[in-house]
């Protein structure tokens, strides 16, 4: 347990989003239940729950602007991909804050050329690396690193987010794609907290909001456009 790290997230929770939020966020913490896991059942795999970060083993400066691993849920995604109408053989599927890997096991299924999660709790890392192994996805990879660190490859991709983390790492990772040479670039952002980010960086537009999965918004781009 990493009790200097629980410190710092409620001290910069309540710097960025006030004390009556950071006090919802706490209450809410304390009476969560778990979720219905149907995904788990069915695949045999763990990718449920919620994980605070200071439980965990993280070595980055960037512990305190992540957010804890809670997983998205497998319709939505299917159905933010379909309303891409892209056919994925040639793209790759990146997922910034994979946590335990559901969404890739979900992306292997449709056909991506490639699919990469990045997460850099070590705990989450191993439980998706499991999790990938029950699935045998050849083309499937989990890397141990900080999302801020990461480089892009080149090539058509789409970039899931799932709320991983604040602008002060976001920042650097719209840097590190505006530097990448990409041909399509579909982002997709559950929860988009840090939306306006997006929209001012010059290089990504608004390509919609997927009805079925009214919690994500769509944005599309190219590094040099
Ligand atoms: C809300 S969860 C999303 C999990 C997964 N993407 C999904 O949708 O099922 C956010 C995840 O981002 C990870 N994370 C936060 N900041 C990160 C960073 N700087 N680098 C890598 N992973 C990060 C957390 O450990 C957590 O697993």
């Amino acid at each position: 347990m990493n009790l200097q790290l629980l410190t710092s997230k409620l001290i910069h929770t309540f710097r960025t989003e006030g004390v009556p939020a950071t006090c919802r966020r706490v209450i809410a913490h304390l009476g969560r239940k778990r979720p219905e896991e149907d995904f788990d059942r069915r695949h045999r795999t763990d990718t449920g729950g919620l994980e605070p970060l200071w439980k965990l083993s993280i070595r980055s400066p960037n512990a305190v602007f992540g957010e804890r691993y809670q997983a998205t849920g497998e319709e939505e995604l299917l159905a933010a991909l379909e309303f891409l109408g892209e056919d994925f053989r040639n793209f790759t599927f990146i997922d910034l804050g994979c946590g335990k890997g559901r969404t890739l096991m979900v992306a292997a299924k449709k056909g991506f050329r490639r699919v990469i999660g990045v997460e850099f709790a070590e705990e989450l890392v191993e439980i998706a690396t499991r999790n990938l192994a029950r699935h045998q996805a050849p083309n499937v990879i989990v890397s141990h690193a900080d999302a801020a660190d990461f480089v892009f490859p080149e090539g058509n991709m789409v970039l899931y987010l799932y709320n991983p983390f604040s602008e002060e790492v976001l920042r650097k990772v719209i840097s590190n794609l505006r530097a990448t040479a990409l041909n399509k670039l579909y982002l997709i952002y559950k929860t988009p907290r840090c939306a306006d980010l997006l929209d001012a960086s010059g290089f990504l537009k608004r390509f919609g909001q997927p009805p079925a999965a009214p919690q994500m918004a769509i944005w599309m781009g190219r590094a040099e456009s």
